[in-house]
């Protein structure tokens, strides 16, 4: 589909360019009016451009600047008239044969994708909302861009893989598991009466702040609970589920696809992604931690807790990994809250020291 302002852009630059062929770098600003009663379009650079020559001791008014580059428009099928306005602004009427074109071969084909160089592959992090917490405004907002962004490279004719990387592996999972074996002991034979999660979060997050035995057990729990303890699993599956459902009502509601592959997902990839990051000699301790700092970075990312297990850093690691070399990602996409950018800045920082000779585009 052809773009208008892209075609007058061009006309108005070739004009400038002939009728001031010393003057380099001039600036081309070509707008839509704003008021239809000026024209359709509007070419500015008449103003900034006799600035520019004023620089040089040329002075030049705006107008004869202007009256100069009218005069060098090259043939077009696209202008029918332009009026010099103001001080300098040139006004530009469209054919209105042309626009007609234009628009019938809309109506008749719809709005269609300009050519593709490459299809490319496109991995889209997007809504990732944290199990046993409700999904807030912040994870609204990322699954709505998120979706539209996917949505709109499908329609170039990208691969597009959208990517739920849910919170479902964390410390929440040891207090609600240890709360889940004192409240409902039979919870392995009978599904508990966790349906209110948010209700049940809150009670286990007070028993963990108040009560060190239960912290301690707490942080035993997801201990177990990630080194795969049947029982574990089966109180962590239970749980999920409860939250899985929840999401997927607001997924429906914004007829939102999108695969879950939360930080569990990539359980068996962070045990290798830390010992690769052990043999290259970039773990540091701290205080039991095991930290990596990226390349000029003063925050580090704790792979490993003091307990031994592993963070959103790790799961966040083994991800970029796959998506990079096992997804062959050609675009990677993160849709988050600000509250995310400096961890993401240092993965970044992470992927592209990984390897040289990865040249993906990764955006944050
Ligand atoms: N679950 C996280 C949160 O709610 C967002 C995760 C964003 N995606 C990622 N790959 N880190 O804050």
């Amino acid at each position: 589909m052809l773009n208008i302002n892209q075609c007058l852009q061009q006309i108005f630059g070739e004009a400038i360019s002939t009728a001031y062929p010393g003057l380099e770098n001039a600036p081309l600003t070509v707008t839509l009016n704003q008021q239809a009663k000026f024209g359709d379009y509007q070419c500015n650079s008449a103003m900034p451009m006799a600035q520019m020559m004023k620089a040089k001791g040329q002075k030049v008014s705006p107008r004869e600047i202007a009256e100069k580059i009218v005069q060098n428009i090259p043939n077009n099928e696209l202008i029918e008239r332009t009026e010099i306005a103001g001080p300098g602004f040139i006004n530009v009427h469209l054919k209105r044969m042309f626009v007609s074109k234009l628009l019938s071969n809309l109506l008749v084909n719809g709005v269609q994708p300009p050519s593709l160089k490459k299809k490319k592959k496109v991995v889209v992090d997007f809504s990732s909302p944290n199990i046993a917490k409700e999904m807030h405004v912040g994870h609204l907002r990322s699954t709505i861009i998120g979706d539209s962004m996917c949505r709109l490279f499908e329609f170039l004719g990208n691969e597009v893989l959208r990517l739920n990387h849910v919170g479902d592996w964390g410390t929440q999972f040891g207090m609600l598991i240890a709360h889940l074996q004192d409240k409902f002991p039979n919870y392995l034979s009978v599904s508990p009466p966790i349906g209110d999660l948010q209700a049940f979060y809150k009670a286990s997050k007070k028993r963990f702040d108040e009560d060190e035995e239960f912290k301690k057990r707490a942080y035993q729990c997801v201990v177990k609970l990630q080194s795969k303890e049947p029982d574990f699993i089966k109180a962590w599956n239970l749980i999920c589920d409860v939250s899985r459902n929840e999401f997927q009502k607001v997924y429906n509601c914004l007829d939102i696809r999108i695969e879950e592959r939360g930080e569990s997902y990539y359980q068996d990839m962070m045990t290798v992604v830390v010992k690769e990051f052990e043999e290259k000699g970039l773990v540091q301790l701290d205080e039991g931690r095991k930290i990596v700092f990226a390349p000029g970075q003063s925050i580090p990312l704790t792979i490993v807790k003091s307990d031994g297990g592993y963070t959103y850093d790790t799961s966040d690691l083994a991800a970029i990994k796959n998506r990079l070399f096992d997804e062959k990602a050609d675009i990677i996409i993160y849709v988050t809250d600000s509250g995310q950018v400096t961890f993401l800045f240092i993965l970044r920082i992470i992927c592209i020291d990984v390897d040289d000779q990865i040249t993906k585009c990764f955006q944050c």
